[in-house]
């Protein structure tokens, strides 16, 4: 209900916003993601950081913008593997690490980013 805390209310902005902006570092140096990923990263993590505030339970910023996420179709455009998705993972665990997002929400976020990252592939090798 309106008087329960969400996940993003239990993160809080501030975490949310240094998740992503760690995340994309590690993402913009890793052999396998860096080259699918545009050179300047601005508006990808402008855009991550308010998909993942919704997703989290928090305002809907990233629909107010762009309409419904739809992201299995916003990926198709890159071959997303199975290699790229446990990459990615990689890249979310290390980010979570970082900047000490405290348990037992941080294996709560990772587990449904998995399941999310999975339903994502769209390429066999
Ligand atoms: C956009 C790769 C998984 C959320 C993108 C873009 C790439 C990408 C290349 C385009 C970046 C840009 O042009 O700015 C991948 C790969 C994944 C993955 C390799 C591995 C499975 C995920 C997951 C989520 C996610 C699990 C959800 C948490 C997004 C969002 C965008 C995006 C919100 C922006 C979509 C838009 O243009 O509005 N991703 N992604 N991605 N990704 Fe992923």
């Amino acid at each position: 209900s309106q008087f329960e805390k969400t996940p993003f209310d239990e993160i809080g902005e501030e975490n949310v916003h240094q998740l992503v902006e760690r995340f994309y570092e590690l993402v913009a140096v890793h052999p396998a993601l860096a080259p699918i990923f545009p050179d300047d990263f601005t508006e990808t993590i402008r855009k991550q950081k308010q998909f993942l505030t919704q997703f989290l339970g928090g305002p809907p910023l990233y629909s107010e913008e762009h309409g419904h996420p739809m992201l299995r179709a916003r990926h198709m455009p890159f071959q997303i593997t199975e290699e790229r998705a446990n990459a990615w993972l990689a890249c979310m665990s290390q980010a979570m690490a970082d900047i000490e997002l405290q348990e037992p929400i941080r294996s709560q976020l990772f587990e449904r980013l998995t399941y999310t990252a999975h339903h994502m592939v769209n390429t066999k090798v």
